[in-house]
């Protein structure tokens, strides 16, 4: 079949006149003295009250002015030899802002790099600006949201935490209390009550933290503490948990190990970390926790054999609510988290002027969570 020839694209002798009318942008063009002396369609739609546009000096024509505007990007770029921009209001007849055009002006240069002109490309961006200024609106809304989401959570928590102190106080006084003798169904209702209590004072003190670590408002309590004492008094008190999942647990522990820290918070990031370690490992783990000091810091860790981690999760585990559910485990291990745990206590070992990092060979291959404190915080 015969094919038409026709002129290529290309070759066509008008194409630049047709690129230039087809822009939808605004173009003019403008010697060195700010005279018009080329516009696109668009600028001839924009300015039709104004027509002719060419011979006229740009401030008149486009902006009804007797001078240069100030600031004006065209004297910038002639000026400075370089692109500049500018986002100028365009105005109704009593001076009222009907909308926005961002101006791009770029220097002219001729064969002998001498500079003839400027050109102006002109883009309306009112409907833009409107959505920014809708988005700004909204991220005040949602900023003042937050701020009462805060604020309640810690008035909350503040309120709960009264009660549950007094009642793990008597819980514990009754313990003291109970004859020795007690059937041992009152001394095992006894210990439930008391871990329950324990870790509902945990939670609010999670939540509390929390909300204060949001706000960057974590205060430390700085006192002597021996991590010994306390990490042993922490792996009784999740005796249970462990026992529950079958795991083993090693110990790794120097004589004494004596820092400078906030005792409830360190307590806080070392029983996130085992509890994690705990329910992130399928049933017959093992548990290594180790402490370490150097003449300036101390180190702790807790390595386990569960189902480890993935570059991807490794990136996420420290942020704000960064659980990650696995559902695969589902019925292996814990697949459902608040996301909490880590983002606090990173707030709280970095309040401490320390690190803390999880390492993981990959999927099922164990992990170890450590953080470092100095032992001057
Ligand atoms: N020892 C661990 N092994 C595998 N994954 C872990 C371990 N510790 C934490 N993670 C992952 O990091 C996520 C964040 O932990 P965390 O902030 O303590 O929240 P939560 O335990 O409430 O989900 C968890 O959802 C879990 O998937
Ligand atoms: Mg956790």
């Amino acid at each position: 079949m015969a094919r038409e020839t026709r002129p290529d694209l290309g070759d066509n002798p008008e194409l630049f006149t047709l690129v230039f009318n087809s822009i939808k942008d605004g173009i003019s063009v403008l010697d060195k003295e700010l005279t018009i002396v080329r516009v696109n369609p668009t600028m001839e739609r924009w300015f039709s009250h104004e027509m002719p546009l060419v011979g006229k000096k740009c401030f008149e024509a486009y902006h009804g002015a007797h001078q240069p505007c100030n600031p004006c990007p065209s004297i910038r770029a002639l000026e400075a030899k370089s692109p500049a921009e500018e986002a100028v209001p365009y105005q109704g007849p009593g001076g009222e802002i009907l909308g926005w055009r961002e101006l791009h002006s770029f220097p002219l240069v001729d064969e002998s790099s001498n500079i003839v002109g400027v050109l102006e490309l002109v883009r309306d961006v009112t409907e833009k600006r409107k959505y920014e200024d809708l988005l700004k609106q909204e991220n005040e809304c949602l900023k003042e949201l937050d701020e009462i989401r805060q604020a309640f959570i810690i008035k909350a928590t503040h309120e709960l935490k009264t009660p549950v102190t007094n009642i793990t106080g008597a819980i514990q006084l009754f313990e003291a209390m109970a004859d020795p003798e007690a059937a041992g169904g009152t001394r095992s209702i006894l210990a439930v009550l008391s871990r329950g209590s324990k870790r509902l004072q945990r939670l609010i003190m999670k939540l509390l933290d929390f909300s204060r670590a949001e706000l960057k408002k974590l205060e430390l309590d700085v006192q002597i503490v021996d991590l010994v004492p306390t990490v042993k008094d922490i792996i009784n008190e999740l005796e249970y948990k462990i026992k529950e999942s079958d795991h083993r647990i090693a110990l790794n522990l120097p004589p004494a190990c004596v820092v400078r820290a906030d005792q409830l918070r360190i307590e806080e990031v070392i029983i996130n970390l085992l509890m994690n370690a705990i329910k992130y490992t399928p049933r017959n783990g093992k548990i290594t926790v180790a402490l370490d000091a150097t003449p300036t810091h101390v180190k702790f860790t807790v390595a386990d054999s569960g189902v480890g981690l993935t570059e991807e999760e490794k990136g996420i585990l420290f942020t704000k609510f960064g659980s990650i559910h696995r559902r695969q485990y589902q019925g292996k291990i814990e697949v459902y988290g608040t996301g909490v745990g880590l983002f606090v206590s990173r707030e709280i070992v970095e309040a401490h002027g320390g690190k803390i990092w999880a390492e993981s060979e990959g999927r099922d291959k164990g992990s170890a969570f450590s953080f470092i404190i100095p032992k001057n915080a």
